[in-house]
């Protein structure tokens, strides 16, 4: 599947003063750039040795990283206006954006950069246990029977599972195995709660759910940006991170 062209970006990206508008095209092509990436990895068809091979995907983050860390205002906008999430198999999209907000949050925690980019390969591979589960699950907007639900709930635990088989990092596999876990122990699949819960695990959740209001999906409209971190504050002494959501207040 292509990357759709998005209009409506290209026109706020033309009308844009030219040196701002080389950074705004820069961020898109930073996002483009890795939804495609994303897309491959979360392809069940593709070979799993081949996606999941660890170097591969550190360079990407890294990549990624270097338009991360000096602008986030354009990229913040180029997610806001992708169209991708519109796509069939929106998980890809998902990890994408995730992985985008996730290395915002990180760099203003001033976590070192060989931490950051840890923390950025977990938020790629965080959903990628889903692949070990009928799409049916979670690509639907049907309600789940109680058997359904569990299965899904399962998928940190299926995705800890293939990155430990390939080798992945102690670090990278918990933030996928705990990134459903909440602040007051209401999560999956360990109920882990506050300090219990890994700092990667933490700030991937709070990117995670911040994706997964503000998206555009095929079943319901989006809420914007805004309208998705003001769902967030509403939950954020019961479900998320506290240092992690002023910080997010205040970008
Ligand atoms: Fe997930």
């Amino acid at each position: 599947m292509g990357i759709k062209n998005n209009t409506q970006n290209e026109k706020k990206i033309v009308d844009a003063p030219k040196n701002s508008r080389s950074e705004a095209l820069e961020a898109k092509n930073t996002c483009n750039s890795l939804f495609e990436y994303a897309q491959f990895l979360y392809n069940n068809e593709e070979n799993p040795e081949e996606r999941l091979e660890i170097s591969a995907v550190y360079e990407k983050i890294k990549e990624i990283f270097k338009n991360v860390r000096y602008d986030h205002g354009h990229l913040m906008l180029a997610l806001q206006e992708s169209e991708q999430v519109l796509n069939e198999n929106y998980v890809y999209s998902h990890a994408a954006r995730t992985t985008i907000l996730t290395l915002i949050i990180g760099k203003y925690l001033k976590i070192p950069i060989h931490k950051l980019i840890d923390l950025g390969v977990a938020a790629l591979l965080h959903d990628i246990g889903m692949l070990s589960i009928p799409q049916d699950l979670y690509l639907s907007s049907r309600t789940l029977t109680k058997s359904e639900k569990a299965l899904l709930h399962k998928h940190p635990v299926y995705g800890y599972q293939l990155l430990d088989a390939n080798n992945y990092s102690p670090a990278v596999k918990l933030a996928v195995l705990e990134h459903h876990e909440r602040e007051d122990g209401s999560g999956y699949p360990q109920k882990l709660s506050k300090e219990h819960i890994s700092l990667y695990g933490r700030i991937i959740a709070v990117a995670c759910s911040y994706e997964a209001i503000s998206a555009k999906r095929k079943y319901r409209d989006s809420a914007d940006l805004h309208a998705g971190m003001v769902n967030i504050l509403k939950n954020r002494n019961k479900y998320y991170d506290k240092a992690i959501m002023a910080l997010i207040n205040s970008l």
